[in-house]
């Protein structure tokens, strides 16, 4: 997948296969604010895929560095820190990592120099390599990282510098090599000369470096540039001045080295790491019809034989089974979905569960904390909050239902409402099993229904209601036959306002003739 210096086959088999390779420790640079980015946010916390983008490097480093793993915090430190230790929570058997902060940001050079203590202090011998990672490329792969150490131990080099070839190589270090195509120094953007901005060959920001010469190194550094920064890259120079050996791999694919710098390089790396996940899940057996316009995020994961259709948005932490459907336009954010789910047109879920067999929509909207069970079906312009949806129960149109428990077998009818809200606090339906309500139901919480119990539609339940009971609660109904036809002819013949004959006989006895008069003389001003 990519070049070294000294033409190294690219057949040759990655380095201690997949696990952490003992020795080597890694330090990622994290500390930067950004400032390209035009935004209050620290870069490093922007997310690609819905995974903040220093969680690529953090996680990467994870996996090859057997030793130790530092990353250097600074702009927002607390957020960095808060976003690295959510991420690596609970996860066992991974290597130590420690957060170290640079608390003024004085450079590449000076923040890696801030992990020192961590690997002085430990008590343990120093590491014999170290990987070094710019938090803010994102697309690095592990195959490359573990080339670039391999490459790093064959040519016994004291640096190893990963490089691409970039037809626009504006705003990058520059990779310069001397006559016998060693590497000699990196020179950044802002310090080169017109001859040294002409070279295409830039710096990626992913280094391996021997434990006996990086702090040592760093210590020397002299911030004599046009940005007044302790460089990392200088030591590059260094180790070619002291004689050590400086190598050299080669992107074979530029893309993979891109630094996010700017909104228009974060959306570039989105575009890619998108690909890449949704070229994973058709490769496990997820059907998309479009899958340009699905967007999966990092940290979903899909069953076999779900179908996406286009415009889907699966963010977060979303788990979906197998033989799921979901049709157009829904974004489902942070779920766990059973098997056999069938989720209609334009649903928003989020933070909830459905177990299998349920269908959902179209126009759902479930908010946190629904658990819809077992072939339960929640229908059109219906919205959850913190709900309980039984097992085969359905809510099939235009209600809202929360902070309810809702039991087995329940039919919940067109336009119920729990009033779950007085203006105060919050209270709880409870609907056991085998319930019907009635369309158009209110619900004032907190109530309780008892199982098996009938609703009449159009009922204000207002008190709990004991087991297999009926409740109603309604106006009587009045009819008057041929009302209707007598008003059209009135109407007809013009001589009676409409308000005369629109009132019900009992009512209109009870209004005054002078009240009324004065009320059809206000009308007429
Ligand atoms: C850096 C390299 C450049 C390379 C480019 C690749 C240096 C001097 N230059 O430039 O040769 O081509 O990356 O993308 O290293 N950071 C800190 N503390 C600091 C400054 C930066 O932790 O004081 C972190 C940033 O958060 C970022 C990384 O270091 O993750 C790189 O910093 P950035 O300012 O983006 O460096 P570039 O100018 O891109
Ligand atoms: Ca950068």
């Amino acid at each position: 997948m990519s070049r070294s210096q000294e033409q190294e086959t690219k057949t040759r088999p990655v380095l201690h296969g997949d696990r952490p390779v003992a020795g080597v420790a890694a330090i990622v640079m994290a500390a930067g604010l950004g400032k390209r980015m035009q935004s209050k946010q620290a870069k490093v916390l922007h997310p690609v895929a819905g995974r903040s983008m220093v969680l690529y490097a953090v996680e990467l480093a994870q996996r090859v560095a057997g030793h130790q793993v530092a990353v250097v915090v600074g702009h927002q430190a607390d957020q960095v820190s808060q976003v690295i230790k959510e991420s690596t929570a609970g996860k066992n058997g991974q290597v130590p990592l420690s957060i170290v902060e640079q608390r003024e940001l004085l450079g590449t050079g000076h923040a890696v120099l801030q992990a020192k203590p961590v690997f002085l202090e430990s008590g343990r011998p120093m590491p014999a390599q170290f990987i070094i990672l710019n938090g803010d490329t994102p697309l690095l792969r592990e195959s490359t990282l573990r080339e670039l150490l391999e490459v790093h131990r064959r040519q016994e080099a004291a640096v190893t510098i990963l490089t691409a070839l970039l037809s626009d190589a504006s705003g990058y270090g520059r990779v310069v090599r001397s006559s016998d195509e060693c590497v000699s120094r990196i020179v950044e953007d802002r310090d080169a000369n017109a001859a040294v901005k002409a070279i295409h060959e830039i710096n990626v920001g992913t280094y391996v470096v021997e434990g006996d010469f990086l702090f040592s190194a760093l210590d020397q550094l002299q911030p004599t540039n046009a940005q007044g920064e302790f460089y990392l890259t200088d030591i590059v120079q260094m180790a070619v001045e002291q004689d050590r050996r400086v190598a050299a791999v080669t992107l074979e694919d530029p893309n993979e080295g891109l630094g996010v710098n700017t909104r228009l390089q974060l959306a570039e790396a989105e575009q890619v790491v998108r690909r890449q996940i949704r070229h994973r899940w058709l490769a496990a057996g997820v059907r998309m019809i479009d899958p340009a316009s699905t967007w999966i995020d990092a940290g979903v994961t899909i069953g076999r034989d779900t179908v996406l259709y286009p415009n889907v948005m699966l963010e977060g932490a979303t788990m979906i089974g197998e033989d799921v459907v979901v049709r157009s336009g829904s974004r489902i954010t942070d779920c766990t979905i059973g098997n056999r789910v069938e989720i209609l047109d334009h649903c928003v879920f989020r933070d909830s569960q459905i177990e299998d067999d349920a269908t959902l929509g179209p126009f759902t909207h479930l908010r946190p904390h629904v658990l819809v069970r077992k072939g339960a079906k929640v229908g059109n312009f219906v919205e959850a909050k913190k709900t309980e949806i039984g097992e085969g129960s359905k809510a099939n149109h235009l209600s809202y239902l929360g902070d309810a428990k809702i039991g087995k077998g329940v039919n919940i009818g067109a336009g119920t409402i729990t009033c779950n809200y007085d203006g105060v606090r919050k209270a709880e339906t409870i609907i056991e099993d085998g319930v019907f309500i009635g369309s158009d139901t209110q619900l004032v919480a907190p109530v309780t229904v008892g199982a098996g119990s009938v609703i009449a539609a159009g009922t204000t339940v207002t008190q709990d209601v004991p087991l297999d009971s009926l409740v109603i609660s309604r106006v009587v109904q009045v009819t008057r036959p041929g009302w209707a036809a007598k008003r059209r002819a009135l109407l007809a013949e013009g001589s009676v306002p409409t308000s005369r004959v629109s009132l019900p006989k009992s009512k209109a006895k009870k209004v005054k003739p002078s009240a009324r008069k004065a009320k059809a003389s206000k009308r007429r001003t």
